[in-house]
């Protein structure tokens, strides 16, 4: 029996639309696998009853294919779907790892990236791989068609999830399709900026980095208080604050020594708009 643990990532970071990811040191999910047969899949924890079972329909059940590494896989989730925490992105991760050790294929944890990231396919229908290249390298990742870079930036951060259920799929109809150039110019130089900040540890520059004119204010609309939410965290000591992945979750960069009184005005800010909301205070996985 193998037992490996993924983390929760952040894909986007705002200018980085489906090309950077940050691993968070939390919440994780935790997955077991014995060989088997037959692949059969079990799964508990966070919001266990919205995650099929069946092979064909869970982003392990590709993994495991895909390894050709049949097994029963026990899921723990602390990373909910549908969270914009890369929740399948973490068990494909965990999955992949385990299963390659249980069979000892011998890949490399860049190696797996791509693996990985066929059980996103089964999950979001598009093969991204921009939360399962932190899930299984850690650190803030760059991906592009070319492979995956990375660095292991310190950064305090609050991850803020409120009880809205927002799709990938329904996240990613509303991204434009196309972009004008001034758009395009702004978005790089943001994204150039946080970069830069991740290789030196700076919240001030990932935070200002963080801003998006494309993509982030297109899905705001599907996050209930997103507006109020991020006011909030940024008059409570926040650099940067932008949607998670597909979303709901919020995620901010804090200043030093903000990040419990961030985590409570994002948690206020919810609530003021109805909205029931989780503050994970965490750092870079
Ligand atoms: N980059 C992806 C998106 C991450 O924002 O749609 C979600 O899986």
């Amino acid at each position: 029996m193998v037992t490996v643990r993924a983390p929760a990532t952040s894909a986007n970071l705002g200018s980085g639309f489906d090309t950077f990811g940050l691993a968070l040191d939390r919440p994780a999910d935790v997955v077991r696998v014995s060989k088997a047969e037959r692949t059969t899949i079990e799964v508990t924890g966070a919001g266990a009853r919205y995650i099929p079972e069946d092979p064909k329909r869970n982003t392990v059940g590709a993994v495991a294919e895909a390894l050709d590494a049949p097994a029963h896989i026990h899921i723990d989730k602390g990373v909910r779907p549908a969270s914009g925490l890369g929740s399948s992105a973490a068990s494909a991760a965990a999955a992949a790892v385990a299963l390659d050790e249980l069979y000892d294929r011998g890949h490399t944890r860049e190696e797996l990236v791509p693996i990985a990231a066929e059980g996103e396919a089964a999950a979001s229908g598009d093969a991204h791989a921009d939360n399962v290249a932190p899930a299984l390298l850690g650190g803030f990742t760059v991906v592009t068609d070319d492979g995956v870079t990375r660095v292991s930036p310190d950064l305090s951060l609050v991850a803020c999830l409120p009880d809205i259920v927002v799709s990938t799929r329904d996240a990613r109809k509303v991204v434009p399709e196309s972009a004008s150039m001034a758009d395009l110019v702004e978005t790089v130089g943001n994204a150039s900026t946080l970069a830069v900040g991740m290789c030196r540890d700076d919240p001030t520059l990932v935070g200002r980095g963080m801003d998006d004119p494309l993509v982030t204010p297109a899905r705001a609309d599907l996050i209930t208080g997103s507006g109020t939410v991020r006011e909030a965290a940024l008059d409570a000591g926040a650099t940067g604050v932008t949607v998670s992945g597909a979303g709901p979750t919020m995620l901010a960069v804090c200043r030093p020594g903000t990040r419990r009184s961030v985590a409570a005005a994002m948690v206020d800010a919810f609530d003021e708009v109805g909205v029931d909301a989780t503050a994970f205070q965490t750092g870079v996985g």
